[in-house]
């Protein structure tokens, strides 16, 4: 892969059960691959589909004040410029002059001046634009720069008057999103917690001006216990404030969820106190009214400011993946101890032998569980390597039928962290499995 986190064994590690048991795959990897950019397989589909349905569940349909929305990539370019992203939204990029190689200066030693790889002289460093360009339009009816967007929370800002107008809200409320972004980042790396296609989970909760601190803290301490709900290790998880150099050109004060991984406490989500910033400029880009009629205090028009959770889908996976990953040295195999809501599958159906009744029996039974949860029947190889593989897949329970299960109507059933195995009967699978998902 084209990302290699070459100074971290645990991560290489990752990587490599990644693409060995479909979790991820380096994009285009026939054609060597594109850098930077990844593929989900069957397994890693399904844990990303489960962090964001559990957010937009958290987040939007068990909130009575939040709303949800799924905007256009494409925007008008003029977005872009109100949002301040065509001024302000770049890196300070500098290049060897030698070996061509690009590094974000804030990402170097503070005064170095040559390659750290080849050791030739680095250019002066010029502002870089993340944003993708592209055309839109053919050429026959006049085509227009436009930009695929860095971040999905302005498709929720220009729409704010079409929410307002057509559903009954009233301050403070949000409007959540879940979608693509794209950035040309300079420099990526450590797999996929810095890539150029990436998903975002963004809510916008607008409030009225003045009760920002307030919200701030209540969105940072709610989005940190988010992370805590998912299973990750409470201790590796902290919130830290942004000072003022850090801060992004629209926000005036910042948390960050940061989670500890091997190479270091890294952002995971930013919870970004943007004040009324965007949809002043939208007032002043469009010349259109957006804006709040405040009932409450005598029907007054206000621009409410806006409190930010912008989480990453992909460093989330990365978290989770990360946290999760356990070498159990003493039994000799690699497990990836997911929370039950999120792994893949929540149990395996083993038939030990595929004769002597026993793949029917297994069948009936994985057959009666698919109607309820995410189940794998697995008749390949050994009992032995099929409790490997549905280790490093996360599968929290495996079921196996056997010879007694033809006379005594059991099976067994084996609990992947702490390898007990207990036998219960057919009938009681079900109700036994959704008490200990807790489904
Ligand atoms: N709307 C605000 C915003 O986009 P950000 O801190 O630039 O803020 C928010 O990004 C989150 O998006 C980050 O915390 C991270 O999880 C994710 N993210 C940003 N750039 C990324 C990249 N290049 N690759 C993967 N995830 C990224």
């Amino acid at each position: 892969m084209a990302t290699k986190p070459m100074s971290y064994p645990i991560m290489e590690k990752l990587v490599a059960l990644s693409r060995r048991r479909g979790f991820l795959f380096q994009s285009s990897e026939i054609y060597d691959g594109i850098n930077a950019v990844y593929d989900y397989g069957p397994m890693g589909v399904e844990l990303k589909r489960n962090i964001k349905d559990l957010w937009w569940q958290d987040m939007v349909r068990s909130r009575e004040d939040i709303l949800g929305m799924d905007t256009a990539i494409l925007m008008h370019p003029r977005v872009w410029e109100a949002s301040g992203h065509v001024n302000n939204f770049h890196d300070p990029m500098t290049e060897c002059k030698k070996c061509r190689r690009r590094y974000r200066v804030d990402h170097l030693p503070e005064g170095t001046k040559d390659c750290p790889e080849c050791g030739g002289e680095l250019a002066e460093a010029k502002q870089f634009n993340l944003m993708f360009r592209t055309k839109l339009g053919s050429t026959d009816e006049g085509s227009m720069d436009v930009y695929l967007r860095p971040e999905t929370a302005q498709g929720i800002f220009v729409n704010f008057a079409n929410v307002v107008a057509s559903n009954r809200v009233k301050l403070p409320f949000g409007i959540a999103q879940l979608g693509k972004a794209f950035r040309n980042e300079i420099t990526t790396g450590n797999f996929i917690f810095r890539t150029r296609e990436f998903e975002q989970m963004e809510m916008e909760f607008f409030i009225h001006p003045g009760e920002n601190a307030r919200w701030l803290e209540y969105w940072a301490e709610e989005r940190l216990n988010w992370y805590k709900s998912l299973g990750i290790s409470p201790e590796k998880l902290r919130l830290r404030a942004h000072g003022p150099d850090e801060l992004a050109h629209y926000s005036s004060a910042c948390y960050d969820v940061e989670y500890a991984f091997p190479y270091g406490f890294s952002e995971v989500e930013g919870i970004a106190d943007r004040g009324t910033y965007d949809l002043d400029q939208h007032n002043a880009f469009s010349k259109k009214k957006l804006d709040y009629i405040d009932q409450e205090n005598g029907g007054v028009r206000i621009v409410p400011a806006v409190i930010e959770t912008s989480a990453g889908v992909d460093r989330s996976v990365l978290t989770v993946m990360t946290d999760a990953f356990w070498e159990d040295e003493a039994n000799e195999r690699i497990v990836m101890r997911f929370s039950p809501k999120l792994a893949p599958y929540k149990a395996a159906v083993f038939p030990l032998f595929k004769k002597e009744g026993m793949p029917e029996i297994a069948r009936k039974l994985y057959e009666q569980l698919r109607r309820h949860t995410a189940v794998i029947y697995d008749d390949g190889g050994s009992i032995g390597k099929r409790y490997r593989r549905q280790d490093e897949i996360g599968t929290p329970f495996c079921l196996t039928v056997d010879h007694e299960s033809l006379n005594d109507h059991a099976v067994t059933l084996r609990d992947r962290d702490s390898l007990e195995q207990i036998r219960i009967p057919i009938g009681k699978v079900p109700d036994i499995l959704k008490e200990k998902i807790g489904l």
